[in-house]
């Protein structure tokens, strides 16, 4: 499949960082819309700003298409990495970054080896469709209330780590009331208990779907993020 503009945009970096580092980002939404306006260019901006090239996937959620979704936005977004790499050759190194329902598609997508993703970064991602700790509104969009145990399994991040997933920055606040903290301490487990590289930085205090916090002295996340991306990926 062939994503036209209306579904990944490209955004290349003005003044390019030189390490040829490209990021694909998934804004999130509960998997009924997307946060292109809000998440998408608060993130193309700050990649752009350090350097990086940016498109942003525009995939199918219940606004725009039939549900239950999956498996369409995780082939939309294989297919975004395909297409990507077919583009832009001179890539180094292609890294995908989610918020909350878009952080479950990045997760998925980055823990799928086909995709041969270099990094990922999941913020306040939804990771389990576990009633227990999910989204359930992100969970009806995808699989459907009444999902079967098998299909459940098959769409709960934590348990598609392997070990080839690549390095994984993840962000969460401790109180977040949308999308419980247990997402991002669920996928740091599976990291762990497959010996696969992660930071994760859990802040004590915030809303859901801050996006970067930028600017703001108690939320701002970016100084760990670049940290993690000179050491790390
Ligand atoms: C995103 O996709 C939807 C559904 O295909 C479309 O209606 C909308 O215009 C797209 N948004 C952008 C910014 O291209
Ligand atoms: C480009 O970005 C990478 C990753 O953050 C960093 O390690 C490197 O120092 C940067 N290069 C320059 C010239 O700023």
């Amino acid at each position: 499949m062939v994503l036209d503009d209306s579904k990944l945009a490209y955004y290349p970096a003005p003044v390019p960082n030189g390490s040829g580092i490209g990021v694909l980002v998934i804004p999130g939404g509960g998997y009924q819309m997307v946060s292109l306006d809000w998440e998408g260019v608060q993130t193309t901006t700050y990649l752009n700003d350090k350097g990086f090239d940016a498109w942003v996937l525009n995939y199918s959620v219940a606004d725009t298409a039939p549900t239950p979704l999956y498996p369409v936005p995780m082939d939309e977004a294989l297919d975004a990495v395909r297409q990507i790499r077919a583009q832009k050759k001179e890539l180094t190194k292609l890294g995908i970054w989610g918020y909350s329902a878009g952080g479950h598609l990045a997760a998925m997508t980055v823990t799928n080896p086909e995709a041969e993703l270099d990094f990922g970064i999941l913020a306040y991602p939804v990771i389990t469709m576990d009633p227990m700790y999910t989204h359930l509104g992100s969970r009806g969009n995808l699989i459907g209330d009444d999902a079967s145990p098998e299909l459940q399994d098959k769409t709960s991040a934590e348990k598609t780590v392997t070990e080839s997933t690549p390095p994984i920055f993840l962000f969460h606040t401790a109180n977040d009331a949308s999308v419980p903290v247990e997402n991002a301490l669920l996928f740091s487990n599976a990291m762990s208990a497959h010996k696969r590289p992660f930071q994760s930085l859990i802040l004590p205090d915030g809303e859901h779907g801050l996006a970067l916090g930028l600017g703001d002295p108690k939320l701002d996340w970016t100084a760990e993020l670049e940290r993690w991306m000179q050491y790390s990926i």
